[in-house]
């Protein structure tokens, strides 16, 4: 089982990015699936201006961020809240792709600098996944104040009750996949 994490901030300084490589970390350490971080800063894609489908000469970048959403079992995807919605750059990411995404198990962790954890981007963010067809999760991870939760290289302020959660919210993202798994064999 793979399973990518989808780091959706671009931000100089970026918080949320801490939250990518915790989930990197509990799931590599639990030997949980095999993980990789997909990080919209490394791409730096240009704003949308026609789905890679119908660009004729894509760069390598598209391609190669095509074939990791392809290639992923599942998918948490780690977004800010900017303004109560989601970034610029995910939609970018998201309206790239197309038939990348159906049926894609994908989980929403959720951060924000102020108290709601970003709980206000999962209205849009659902609709927006639910419209291109990928498979989201019911499960919540939103982080409050992401910048006194976890320090720059991932590590939780507390680790104990942050597993907790991790857990929780990993395993049915892993149920999702694997059931996908059960149903696609007997298609
Ligand atoms: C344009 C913009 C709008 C933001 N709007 C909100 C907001 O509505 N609510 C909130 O709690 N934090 C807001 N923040 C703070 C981010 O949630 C905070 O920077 C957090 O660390 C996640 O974003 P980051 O990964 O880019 O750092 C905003 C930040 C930016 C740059």
């Amino acid at each position: 089982m793979h399973i990518i994490i989808l780091s959706t901030s671009v931000r100089q300084g970026r918080n949320s990015h801490r939250l990518s490589l915790y989930f990197q970390q509990f799931i590599a350490e639990r030997n949980l699936a095999t993980v990789e971080i997909v990080d919209l800063a490394a791409y730096q894609f240009p704003v949308f201006d026609e789905r890679l489908q119908y660009i004729e000469h894509p760069t390598e970048q598209m391609l190669d961020y095509q074939q990791k959403i392809n290639n992923a079992d599942g998918v948490i995807l780690v977004t800010p809240e900017y303004n109560g919605g989601y970034p610029a750059s995910l939609k970018n990411a998201i309206d790239l792709l197309y038939k990348e995404w159906q049926r894609k198990p994908i989980a929403l962790a959720t951060a924000s600098a102020g108290p709601f954890g970003g709980a206000q981007v999962t209205t849009s963010l659902v609709f927006s996944l639910w419209k291109i067809g990928a498979w989201v999760v019911p499960a919540m991870f939103p982080v409050p104040q992401v910048q006194n939760q976890y320090d720059e290289t991932g590590r939780p302020a507390d680790k104990e009750a942050t597993d907790k959660r991790a857990q929780k919210f990993v395993s049915e993202l892993i149920w999702c996949i694997q059931a996908k798994e059960k149903m696609s064999a007997g298609e």
